[in-house]
């Protein structure tokens, strides 16, 4: 298992290219399931997620081959429609396979996803619309199984907003009989991107973006041909964490910080400074932070999944700060770590209080999740001393190279494969 050793203490300056989006690239991979043909993707970052969606079309029969940042995805010899444990208990987004596999094909066997590091995360919802449509849902053995002769289009609110959730029924509606209308839907730019994407193999979709999406099925849908996906805006707010923290100037390349404007205007107001440059987005570090407090909510409300590294930027910010976590009950899971290297923290329910210190020391921490170990990297890069983070698959699983990237701008980072 690798770990990463870090020295922390540098302002980092230079450039870093921002990756395409991991929750981008996993659900358009998923929609090549609803044609029958070559689909090309392009930007697809060589992650261990995309590695195991791979795995999971290729076990479907799909032909799969990721190279250079493109994902070619024959998925016309598709012939097993099923989803087996070892795969989603890896990974949760195989659990977006459900609906292209029913749409297309009538059928699928999916394994339910059990509860994760960071909560429950039911998949109710998405049985919940799939039935609406008209599928026959039945749970045996850990497994779903869905059938429907063609699914039909249909009235879906959802309760609590899900962003796969939304992205599983947009692509059962794409290829229903007659029209689908999404509720409450999610308005994240991957749920956009999705439906870009979908739209550009023939789907009839409006409204993605907004709380309500329309969706018109057609008869059949051409396969993905050429598409860009967008830059990972959560990696881009993780390097934005990095200057921030480490005093550092940092210009990111080839992203999108309109996706990011409920972090950008945070950081902000803890002292950060952003500069729109030719070369790409310039983010520089102030002497000191100042504490502000957040909330999670979903799009275009501040990410849950930039929760832990804003956390970690208040440790040793000026003041104290108060963060609210809504979307998942148990996303706190970095603030034990974040305690052996000096923080003062304190938990009650949902809430963190964050007294800033005046520094983070260096000590042995363990890497639990994917976004609470990029929290522990940003921690890391700006104590005093030795960091080793263990467990780092978690961070493999959804930041390309990113030990390479910090290396190149100046951090003191090594990566040990015991
Ligand atoms: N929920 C339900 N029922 C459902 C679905 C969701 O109660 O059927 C609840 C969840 O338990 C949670 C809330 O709704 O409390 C929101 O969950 P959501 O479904 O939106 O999460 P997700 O679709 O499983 C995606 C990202 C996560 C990100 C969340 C929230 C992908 C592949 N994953 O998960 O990304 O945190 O949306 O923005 O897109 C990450 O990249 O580190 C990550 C965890």
């Amino acid at each position: 298992m690798d770990k990463l050793i870090i020295k922390g203490g540098k302002p980092l300056k230079g450039e870093v290219r921002i990756s395409g989006a991991k929750n981008a690239a996993l659900p358009i991979m998923t929609a090549s399931i609803l044609s029958s043909g070559k689909n090309t993707i392009y930007n697809i970052p060589n992650l261990m997620d995309v590695k195991t969606m791979g795995r999971l079309l290729s076990n479907m029969g799909a032909k799969f081959d990721h190279k250079d940042g493109l994902v070619t995805i024959d998925s016309s010899s598709i012939n097993n429609f099923e989803a087996p444990y070892d795969l989603v208990k890896t990974m949760r987004a195989s659990v977006l396979v459900l609906c292209p596999l029913v749409a297309r094909f009538g059928r699928a066997r999916v394994s339910l996803p059990g509860g994760c590091a960071i909560g429950a995360r039911p998949i109710n919802l998405h049985l919940m619309g799939l039935e609406k449509m008209g599928a026959k849902i039945q749970l045996e053995s850990g497994y779903v199984i869905a059938k429907a002769t063609r699914l039909k289009g249909a009235s879906i609110y959802f309760d609590t907003i899900t962003v796969t959730g939304t992205e599983n029924l947009m692509m059962a509606a794409a290829l229903a009989k007659g029209t689908t209308i999404l509720e409450n839907a999610a308005r994240e730019p991957e749920v956009v991107d999705l439906a870009n994407c979908l739209i550009s193999m023939g789907a009839k979709i409006r409204g993605a973006g907004d709380s309500v999406i329309e969706i018109e099925g057609v008869e059949e849908l051409k396969p993905i041909k050429n598409y860009e996906i967008i830059p990972d805006r959560i990696e881009t707010g993780t390097f934005m964490a990095i200057a921030g923290i480490t005093g550092g100037d940092l210009t990111l390349k080839d992203c999108r910080p309109e996706h990011l404007d409920a972090v950008v205007m945070k950081l902000k107001d803890t002292g950060v400074v952003f500069k729109e440059t030719k070369k790409g987005l310039r983010v520089i570090g102030p002497k000191r932070l100042t504490a502000k407090d957040v909330k999670t909510i979903p799009y275009p409300g501040f990410p849950t999944d930039m929760q832990a590294q804003f956390m970690t930027m208040m440790t040793i910010a000026n003041g104290t700060s108060v963060i609210k976590e809504t979307v998942f009950e148990n996303r706190f899971m970095h603030v034990a770590e974040l305690k052996r290297m000096g923080a003062d923290i304190s938990i009650e329910g949902g809430t963190a209080t964050i007294k800033g210190v005046n520094k983070l020391k260096g000590a042995p921490v363990m890497a639990t999740d994917l976004r609470a170990s990029a929290s522990l990297v940003v921690a890391a890069l700006c104590a005093e001393g030795e960091t080793v983070i263990h467990r780092i698959y978690h961070l493999d699983r959804g930041y390309e190279k990113m030990d390479e990237k910090l290396r190149h701008v100046g951090a003191d980072i090594e990566r040990v494969t015991s």
